[in-house]
């Protein structure tokens, strides 16, 4: 089951072009396309009459025409034309589904067209801001359920064992993790007090020595998250907590999950950062870090989705799932609420 109102990412605007770009979200077969002027364009990708993929069909100026019998549909889904017919039933229709390009992607809202509102999608802090830098980012199919994801994007520790050679070192291992309820969503965080700077991190810090180092993960509904990691000189982390430090290396990482179906997840991710701006061979060593150290996340993510697939033993929950299981549990309430029985 998935959240219907809310907005999910579906493509990077860069690669929703002039074709006919077929997607699955939610379990849904959409068609996406881009309008002569620039609109992104979601239908459902299924031609009224025999159910082709319009997105086996072609794109004529605005509208899309279907491969089989041509029939022609505008941005609307409305039907403008059957060949050969003398009139076009009201009926004849497909699903639209509103869609905007924000943040250099595209933004699909899977629900009730009438409460699509813009102004709800996730707020990038810092998007256009010239004081701090922004790579490229990446996606990548994942083989689990989004909620694998959700649960290793509230699990600060995980770094610990993961990502031992880019994010994480043994500092990682024990410190207690915060966990904080919002309205929109779960931070898991916490304060390391004196620790090495991690592998991934180390060539960026503008000082010397040992840090304080701040994990916030933020996880909102339906499947969002920010990730802000900052580090400051050893002992001067209570000043950071005020936003003070003039040392404070910050690093936003902006996740967004859209899944494909119950067993498969698209993952897209940028990053932002308050330090080298412009300095664009860095930004390519964070891409592929960062690419480096998700697919670590993906080895494990997929194998725990079959573990739980095929268990035959109930699974133990630990202290340290505490803000994936706050998630999980109003999440699904807010799925309920969609589906009253
Ligand atoms: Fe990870």
């Amino acid at each position: 089951m998935f959240l219907r109102n809310a907005w999910y990412v579906v493509a990077w605007d860069r690669d929703v072009a002039r074709t006919l770009l077929p997607l699955t979200v939610l379990g849904d077969r959409i068609v996406l396309y881009r309008t002569t002027r620039g609109t992104p364009v979601a239908l459902e990708d299924a031609c009224v009459h025999r159910k082709l993929p319009l997105s086996l069909g072609r794109l004529v100026d605005d509208e899309v025409e279907c491969g089989y019998h041509g029939l022609v549909y505008d941005f609307s889904g409305r039907c403008t034309r059957i060949p050969g017919a003398k009139h076009v039933p009201g009926i004849a229709k497909v699903r639209s589904y509103p869609a905007v390009s924000r943040y250099g992607l595209v933004w699909v809202w899977m629900g009730d067209p009438t409460q699509a509102d813009p102004a709800s999608i996730f707020e990038v802090e810092h998007w256009d801001d010239p004081a701090w830098g922004r790579n490229s980012g990446g996606s990548m199919t994942v083989a689990c359920n989004y909620l694998f994801i959700t649960d290793n994007l509230l699990d600060p520790s995980h770094v610990a064992w993961i990502h031992r050679t880019s994010f994480g070192n043994e500092a990682c291992a024990e410190e207690p993790i915060q966990t904080v309820s919002l309205h929109n969503g779960v931070v898991a965080s916490r304060w390391m007090r004196d620790v090495d700077v991690a592998p991934f991190y180390a060539p960026m810090v503008s000082f010397k020595g040992r840090c304080d180092r701040l994990q916030h993960y933020e996880v909102r509904y339906p499947s969002h998250a920010i990730i802000k990691a900052v580090f400051v000189p050893a002992g001067e982390g209570a000043r950071q907590a005020d936003g003070q430090h003039p040392q404070a290396m910050i690093m936003d990482s902006y996740n967004f999950m859209t899944p494909v179906n119950e067993n498969q997840t698209i993952y897209f991710w940028f990053q932002l950062r308050n330090f080298s701006v412009n300095d664009e061979d860095l930004s390519k060593a964070m891409d592929d870090g960062v690419r480096a150290a998700f697919a670590e996340d993906r080895v494990v993510l997929e194998a725990v989705n079959e573990g739980f697939r095929n268990k035959v033993t109930p699974n133990l929950d630990l202290a340290i799932d505490r803000a994936p299981l706050t998630f999980r549990k109003k999440l699904a309430q807010l799925i309920a609420a969609e589906n009253p029985t």
